[in-house]
């Protein structure tokens, strides 16, 4: 398994099961369940959920059922548009925990900037911090004056930002900008995203013909070659499947590597296509998402 030492020393498996609309969009029942065990029993131990997901509880389940003992998992919630502030965070925090069945979360994230509420929602997970209620705080969706504004107040600094990141988007100058602030990168489809953004599977860069040929070149799969492509330049990938036979060969990725030309390639493939929502548009709409009890 690959992992990363985070900026506060924990460490995080590189690679996670997405967990956004297994089965369909907000299931949270016994085919969750059941797919989370297979993932596990393949050897996932790092699971990507939020509150917006509305499936806290299936891997709840899952994880009481596997047996695995809690040290080996690393869990992620997040909190929503909606759930932000003190009292808020702190409250959305807790029913994360409740509907997990957990005493405590990896890592705790703001799923979208909303600059008003920052200061409020970032001081709210502080405290769940130094409560040991989550071993790592981080940010999603910010953009470079987002983490700006968190690092003029912030006594924890985070620790990721899980971003959209994918061959058709690669965002670099804000990957280079946290990197080298020490701030992981997390990339969310990185496959060109799963069933509730509706985006046709031949605009998905993982039909690309560049992808295809490498794959070929190194009898891999075009999902394997992106996901490796990530890893070997020290991202964090968090594929979600439902097939088996995805959910296997995503995690299998240590008999090929990539050639510096090979990541060039897919590099060059970048054409600055957002496939999820914009950071600086996205929140009127996020408002009016339920997260659901
Ligand atoms: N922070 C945020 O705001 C944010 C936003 C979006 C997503 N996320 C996180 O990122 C995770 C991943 O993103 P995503 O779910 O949008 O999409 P994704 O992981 O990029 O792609 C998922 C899609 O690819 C298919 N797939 C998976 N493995 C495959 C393979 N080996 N070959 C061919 N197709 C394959 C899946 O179908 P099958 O199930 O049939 O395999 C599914 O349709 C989410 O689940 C969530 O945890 C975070």
């Amino acid at each position: 398994m690959y992992f990363i030492e985070l900026n506060n020393g924990v460490e995080i498996p590189q690679i996670g099961m997405g967990m956004a609309a297994i089965g369909s969009w907000q299931q949270d029942d016994g085919f969750v369940t059941e797919v989370i065990l297979k993932a596990m029993a393949i050897g996932y131990r790092h699971f990507d959920t939020a509150s917006l997901y509305g499936n806290e509880r299936a891997l709840g389940r899952a994880i009481k059922e596997s047996g695995i003992p809690r040290s080996e998992l690393f869990i992620t919630s997040k909190v929503w548009d909606t759930e932000q502030g003190g009292k808020k965070t702190h409250d959305a925090f807790a029913r994360s925990l409740e509907r997990l069945k957990l005493e405590y979360l990896d890592l705790y994230l703001i799923q979208w900037p909303v600059p008003a509420y920052t200061r409020e929602t970032w001081e709210a997970m502080e405290g769940l911090y130094q409560q040991k209620k989550v071993r790592a705080l981080g940010v999603s969706n910010f953009r470079k004056s987002d983490i700006e504004q968190i690092a003029s107040f912030a006594e924890v600094r985070p620790v990721i930002n899980q971003i959209e990141l994918h061959p058709y988007f690669t965002q670099q100058p804000l990957v280079d900008y946290c990197q080298f602030h020490k701030i992981a990168i997390s990339c969310w489809s990185p496959l060109g995203t799963g069933g509730w953004a509706e985006v046709p599977l031949a605009e998905k860069p993982i039909m690309d013909p560049v992808i295809a040929e490498i794959a070929e070149k190194h009898s891999a799969t075009p999902a394997q070659v992106i996901l490796k492509w990530n890893i070997q330049q020290h991202r964090i990938v968090i594929p979600k499947s439902e097939s088996l036979e995805h959910i296997g060969t995503n995690f299998l990725l240590s008999d090929f590597n990539l050639s510096n030309s090979d990541i060039q390639s897919i590099n060059n493939l970048n054409c600055n296509k957002r496939l999820g929502g914009d950071p600086d548009y996205v929140h009127k709409k996020n408002i009016t998402l339920k997260v659901p009890d």
